[in-house]
């Protein structure tokens, strides 16, 4: 009989889940809000095990929420019944084995910022704005554009990166 490693024991008796969904803001968020936001954010998540990544643009966000599947549903009803945004929409809930933003209390970018325009490879993501219309039909899209920000943590600057 095989033996299971010990990376899918504990990926497994986590019982894990990403959740990516879409909002857009109620009121306009300030940078200072978003700082303040994010500051609590982490801190709430780090407390938790709750990793994932937030990203902003034009008044949208597109958050992903990854953890221990109670920890996350319970943090997404927390998020839904926020009355700093509205209009959210799931665009994905799935079972994982692994994270994919293992060391991110909540990783954060604003897609205007001139650190993340002057990007090279941003030009795939330009012209695409976190709604429902451009994300909804393909949620692959979603996750690569928040894949997108995971390995330059060092070098980007644009407010709250952390
Ligand atoms: C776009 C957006 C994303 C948020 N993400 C998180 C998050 O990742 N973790 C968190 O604890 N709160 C997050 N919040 C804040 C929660 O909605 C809520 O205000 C916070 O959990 C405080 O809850 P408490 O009053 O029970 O302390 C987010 C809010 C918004 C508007």
């Amino acid at each position: 009989m095989s033996r299971l490693s010990d990376d899918w024991r504990m990926a497994h008796s986590e019982n894990l889940i990403s959740l990516i969904y879409l909002s857009s803001e109620a009121v306009p968020f300030s940078e200072q809000d978003l700082i303040e936001l994010l500051e609590k954010s982490r801190q709430s998540n780090a407390a938790l095990g709750m990793t994932g990544m937030l990203l902003y643009k034009d008044g949208n966000f597109l958050q992903v929420l990854e953890g221990e599947t109670e920890k996350v549903l319970a943090l997404y009803e927390k998020i839904r019944q926020d009355e700093r945004h509205r209009s959210l929409t799931i665009l994905s809930r799935e079972a994982i084995s692994h994270r994919d933003f293992p060391d991110w209390s909540m990783g954060f970018r604003d897609l205007r910022s001139p650190d993340t325009v002057r990007r090279p490879d941003f030009s795939h993501f330009v012209d695409t704005s976190l709604t429902a219309a451009d994300l909804s039909a393909d949620p692959g899209r979603a996750r690569k554009l928040l894949m997108f920000f995971k390995e330059d943590k060092a070098s980007v600057k644009s407010v709250g990166a952390c």
